[in-house]
């Protein structure tokens, strides 16, 4: 081999070692690189919630780990098991207790009561009672002649209770007979029957037993098991407005498990049914009375004011101030308040439309029997009221075309059913 030739290949191994070098720390740096992206990716994630039953030697979780894994599961990684509520505490009570069955040497409630909760939480239970989700919910299909001398007592208390303008659906529920009613009108409305021990209401309705989660509770689609369909689409408007977009697009980020009372726009900054009827946000503390920031009985045929409506809309607009400017908000509701007497002369006309039918005898006396009584339910109980609804929660579709468009159209069968009815019976149409 020459000098040149040494060299030469000398060369060659220098750029080979060269190449290796290089090609080591491209693939060392993206090893680093991935890693680094790894580790990251862990902190991000939540840090799993403990199970505080995994060591408990409670003879109920014991046995129950077995029988029904489920239950313990979910309920050891509930707040409240962390902070040493017990499943007795809920559950076990004297062998006299009303609707106690005899269980494993002591005494259980299945399905525990909201006396139950009572002990621990006097003023979610004491404002959950003067609100609609309770007794009124239960009367509205069972009626009031159900309750007990104290219960009646607690229903007339309800500022909101005693306004059940409209006995029809009442009607429904007897027509429909039980084998129906127990899945239809019972599901909903249970959220306010009273147990055995008389106390009312199954908070469990909201607050799926046993994890006692609050992001499943703040969460729309709780709401949406009851606050849906025809004639009370609150979810379906929900989701057709910018508060629902903002949910469903962004929703997954939010900080749903905020301490109650400490949630910010920047926990959620957008509003949910939660947001604006129940959580402590901006001025308005937390509350299960639905009806505390509610202005008008919009459910009814023909709305009008709640009792201190005015203090109801401050704490309302309070929420909203969080989000919106107060001239925004002010105008909203003058707005707002106009559809709603509008929607309310409908109703009175087709009230007007009805009355000779009425008086001269031309309805039969069974409620919805004839196709007239169901145009003129659907007229108020599912289009006025959606087109309310729908004002009120920003769904243009609810306003419209289940709203005020299907007004019209009843309208229009009603003057022609009516004048048929009149017709028939030999009297004259009244002059308009
Ligand atoms: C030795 C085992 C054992 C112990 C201890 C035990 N349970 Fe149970 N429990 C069971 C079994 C088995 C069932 C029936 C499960 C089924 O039907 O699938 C049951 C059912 C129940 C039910 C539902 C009853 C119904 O009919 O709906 C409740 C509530 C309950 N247990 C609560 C408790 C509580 C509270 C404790 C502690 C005070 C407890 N259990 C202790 C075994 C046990
Ligand atoms: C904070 C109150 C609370 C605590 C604590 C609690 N439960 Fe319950 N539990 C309920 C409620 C409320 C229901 C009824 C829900 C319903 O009927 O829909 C229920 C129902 C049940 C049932 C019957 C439901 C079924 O599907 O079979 C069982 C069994 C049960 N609980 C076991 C337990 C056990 C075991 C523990 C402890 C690990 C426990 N519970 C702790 C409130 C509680
Ligand atoms: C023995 C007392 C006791 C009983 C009975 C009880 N709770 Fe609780 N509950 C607590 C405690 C303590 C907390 C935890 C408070 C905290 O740490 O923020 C709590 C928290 C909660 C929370 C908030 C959970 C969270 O993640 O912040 C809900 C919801 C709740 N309870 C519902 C109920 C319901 C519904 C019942 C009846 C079925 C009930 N509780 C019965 C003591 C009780
Ligand atoms: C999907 C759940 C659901 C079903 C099923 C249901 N309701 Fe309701 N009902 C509601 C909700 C939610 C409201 C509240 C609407 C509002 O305030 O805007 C309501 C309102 C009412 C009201 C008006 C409240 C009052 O006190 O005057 C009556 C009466 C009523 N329902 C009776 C019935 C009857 C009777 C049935 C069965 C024939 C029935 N409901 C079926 C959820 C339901
Ligand atoms: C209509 C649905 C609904 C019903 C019914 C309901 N809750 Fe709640 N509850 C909620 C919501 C939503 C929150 C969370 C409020 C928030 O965003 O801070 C909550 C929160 C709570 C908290 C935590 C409050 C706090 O300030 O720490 C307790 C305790 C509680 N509920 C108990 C009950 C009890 C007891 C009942 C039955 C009497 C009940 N709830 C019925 C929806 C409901
Ligand atoms: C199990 C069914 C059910 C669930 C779940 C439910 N509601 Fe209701 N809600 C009702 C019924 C029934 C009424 C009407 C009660 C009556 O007949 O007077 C009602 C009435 C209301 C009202 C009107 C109160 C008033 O004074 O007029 C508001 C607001 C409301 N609910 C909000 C909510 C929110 C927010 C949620 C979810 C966090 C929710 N509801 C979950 C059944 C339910
Ligand atoms: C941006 C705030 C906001 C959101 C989000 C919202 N609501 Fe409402 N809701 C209102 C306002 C405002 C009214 C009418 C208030 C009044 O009467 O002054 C109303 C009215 C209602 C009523 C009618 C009560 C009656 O008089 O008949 C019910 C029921 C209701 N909301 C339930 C819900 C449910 C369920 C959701 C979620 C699916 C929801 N709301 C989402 C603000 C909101
Ligand atoms: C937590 C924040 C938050 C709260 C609370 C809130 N909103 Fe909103 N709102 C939003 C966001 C975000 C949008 C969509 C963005 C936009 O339109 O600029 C929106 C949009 C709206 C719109 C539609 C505006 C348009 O230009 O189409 C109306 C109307 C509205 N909100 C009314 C209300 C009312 C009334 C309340 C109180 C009852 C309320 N909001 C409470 C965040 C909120």
């Amino acid at each position: 081999m020459t000098t040149d030739e040494q060299t030469s290949s000398l060369k060659k191994y220098r750029v080979l070692i060269f190449a290796i070098a290089v090609a080591i720390l491209v693939v060392g740096a993206i090893l680093i690189a991935v890693a680094i992206i790894q580790s990251q990716a862990v902190t991000a994630q939540e840090p799993e919630k403990v199970n505080a039953l995994a060591n408990s030697d409670n003879e109920c979780v014991v046995c129950h780990k077995r029988t029904t894994p489920g239950i313990v599961e979910q309920y050891g990684h509930s707040t409240m098991a962390g902070a040493e509520v017990l499943c007795e505490d809920c559950h076990e009570v004297d062998a006299d207790y009303p609707g106690a069955s005899e269980h494993e040497g002591t005494y259980v409630l299945n399905s525990p009561s909201s006396a139950m909760c009572d002990s621990c939480h006097v003023s979610e239970v004491a404002q959950f009672k003067s609100s609609r989700h309770a007794l009124p919910a239960y009367v509205a299909y069972a009626g009031a002649t159900v309750l007990t001398p104290e219960q009646l007592d607690e229903y007339g208390a309800v500022p909101e209770g005693s306004f059940n303008p409209d006995r029809s659906r009442n009607a429904l529920y007897h027509l429909e007979g039980e084998a129906i009613t127990k899945f239809a009108c019972e599901d909903c409305h249970n959220i306010g029957k009273p147990a055995a021990d008389g106390s009312t209401g199954q908070c469990s309705k909201c607050h799926l037993r046993h994890e006692f989660s609050l992001e499943q509770v703040r969460k729309p689609e709780t709401c949406n098991h009851c606050h849906i369909g025809p004639d009370h689409p609150q979810w379906e408007i929900y989701q057709e407005s910018a508060h629902g977009i903002a949910y469903a697009t962004g929703g997954d980020e939010w900080n749903w498990d905020a301490e109650p009372g400490t949630l910010t726009v920047s926990d959620l900054p957008a509003a949910t049914c939660a947001t604006c009827h129940m959580s402590g946000f901006g001025g308005a503390g937390t509350t299960h009375d639905t009806g505390d920031r509610l202005t008008w009985y919009l459910f009814a045929p023909i709305s009008e004011r709640r009792p201190a409506w005015q203090d109801n809309a401050t704490r309302m607009q309070s929420v909203c101030s969080e989000c919106h400017n107060e001239n925004f908000i002010k105008t909203f509701y003058t707005d707002a308040d106009a559809a709603v007497e509008a929607v309310n002369a409908w109703v009175a006309e087709s009230n007007e439309i009805v009355q000779p039918l009425k008086d001269n005898g031309l309805l039969t006396a069974e409620p919805f029997d004839e196709t007239i009584d169901f145009t003129y339910f659907n007229l108020w109980h599912h289009w006025g009221r959606t087109a309310k609804f729908g004002v009120w929660m920003q769904g243009p579709d609810y306003v419209q075309w289940h709203g005020a468009y299907e007004i019209l159209h009843d309208l229009a069968e009603l003057r022609e059913m009516a004048a048929e009815k009149l017709e028939a019976a030999g009297i004259a149409p009244s002059a308009e």
